[in-house]
């Protein structure tokens, strides 16, 4: 593995205004991260790349005004679908391709009774997907040597409304992408717990 998408990545707060970020390796990245696990393989989510002048403009006041919406070529909004287990969600049709029916009837009730029993459930099934999905382009990104920066500093109310998201999805995260601007230095990395502060072995 290459450890050093780990030890590169940075939430970069200065892009590069000057550098625009391809569209091929734009797609290589999401079909990279696309590879991200999620529940019983049913990749419950949707993402806005905001691209356009205009659409960065309609974005920043929904993202407290951070700097990173206008300078970085590309951010992502990154939505999780609550709903995406149920019975009708089309995914299952693919996934059927290859499970075969039987097997997929048999993980749609086990979804279904795993996430579909409260709106708790149901949230979670969407941000904690969705979540996986942000960290895995991050680290895709940075594999195309891309730089990145989430954010969770957004005003997630005014967004789903704005985008006119379906009842049943829920905004995730915002992720930026591009390249770091060279001229303008990061903090240092800051302080990170080590494995044994964090963990109990039981
Ligand atoms: C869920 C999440 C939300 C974040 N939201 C913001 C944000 O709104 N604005 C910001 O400047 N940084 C945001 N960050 C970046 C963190 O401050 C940053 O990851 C942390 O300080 C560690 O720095 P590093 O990523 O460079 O190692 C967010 C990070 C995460 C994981």
């Amino acid at each position: 593995m290459n450890k050093k998408i780990f030890t590169e990545r940075r939430s970069v707060n200065f892009f590069d205004t000057s550098r625009e970020l391809d569209k091929e390796t734009f797609n290589s990245i999401m079909d990279l991260a696309s590879l991200t696990p999620s529940s019983f393989n049913l990749q419950p989510w949707r993402v806005i790349a905001v691209h356009s002048e205009k659409e960065k403009e309609r974005l920043l006041p929904l993202a407290w005004n951070q700097p990173k919406i206008k300078e970085a070529p590309y951010t992502l909004i990154i939505i999780g679908d609550k709903s995406g287990f149920k019975e009708n969600a089309a995914i299952w049709n693919k996934l059927e391709e290859g499970l075969g029916k039987e097997t997929a009837d048999k993980l749609k009730g086990m979804a279904e009774g795993l996430y579909g029993t409260s709106d708790e459930r149901m949230t979670r099934f969407a941000l904690t997907n969705g979540s996986l999905l942000a960290m895995s382009i991050m680290y895709a990104a940075k594999a195309f040597g891309v730089d990145s920066h989430t954010m969770s500093g957004i005003d997630y109310e005014a967004i789903k409304k704005e985008y006119k998201l379906n009842d049943s999805e829920e905004v995730v995260l915002l992720v930026s992408l591009g390249y770091h601007d060279n001229s303008k230095e990061l903090y240092p990395r800051g302080y990170r717990k080590t494995g044994s502060e964090f963990i109990e072995v039981i």
